[in-house]
């Protein structure tokens, strides 16, 4: 990525799905990435569609999996758990390039896969999944911010959660002043292929 944007054109679909890939790794490792956090889309469980903010925890290229963490108590983990079907999202401003992808969400809870996470999650991060109240919940006033917990802290790992989101293909939208180019990649062949669309 260069701050003069993304050139799709003249690149291969492997080349292209290569440089997406170095991005979204990239982006799991740096809180400073424009790509570090996203907006996921859920089905409510009224059937509405519901989008949140939350971190990239993980990126494996070859299985096709992101990763974030939540609480097993938040709205979006019991959506989740009724319907797996979301859709990511994430906007550069600078690079002016916009990544949608289509996922089918697994959720990890008390499993080996939350395990290793919260073993492997920074204090502080362990510390948003001890509070008493579940997200979302009416409070009185503005709680105060959560201690750290440790790897063994009770309440934080039971309510711990690692969602996997497994896609085939991604769609690149790349903004420039003398024409957008929109391509979408399918992984789930051999090779990538990619295929033009209309901006
Ligand atoms: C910058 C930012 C990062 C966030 N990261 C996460 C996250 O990684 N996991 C998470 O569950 N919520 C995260 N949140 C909070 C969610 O956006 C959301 O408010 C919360 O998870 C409740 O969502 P729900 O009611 O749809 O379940 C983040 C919010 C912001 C603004």
């Amino acid at each position: 990525m260069t701050a003069a944007g993304w050139h799709l054109a003249g690149r291969s679909a492997a080349e292209t799905w290569a440089l997406v890939a170095t991005e979204l790794s990239a982006a799991v490792r740096s809180g400073r990435h424009p790509f570090h956090v996203f907006t996921i889309a859920t089905l409510g469980l009224d059937g509405s569609p519901r989008s949140r903010t939350v971190v990239l925890r993980g990126f494996d290229g070859a299985a096709r999996e992101i990763h974030f963490h939540t609480d097993a108590r938040s709205p979006k983990a019991a959506e989740l758990a009724r319907d797996g079907r979301v859709a990511l999202h994430w906007y550069d401003p600078t690079g002016r390039l916009q990544i949608r992808i289509t996922a089918l969400a697994t959720l990890h809870h008390e499993d080996s896969i939350a395990r290793q996470a919260w073993e492997a999650a920074a204090p502080m991060s362990r510390g948003c999944y001890t509070s008493p109240a579940a997200p979302g919940t009416p409070l009185p006033e503005v709680p105060p911010a959560p201690p750290p917990a440790g790897p063994d802290s009770t309440r934080g790992r039971a309510c711990f959660a690692v969602v996997c989101c497994r896609f085939d293909a991604v769609e690149l939208l790349a903004l420039h002043a003398t024409g957008h180019e929109r391509l979408r990649l399918d992984l789930g062949g051999d090779v990538p292929t990619a295929t033009i669309l209309a901006p």
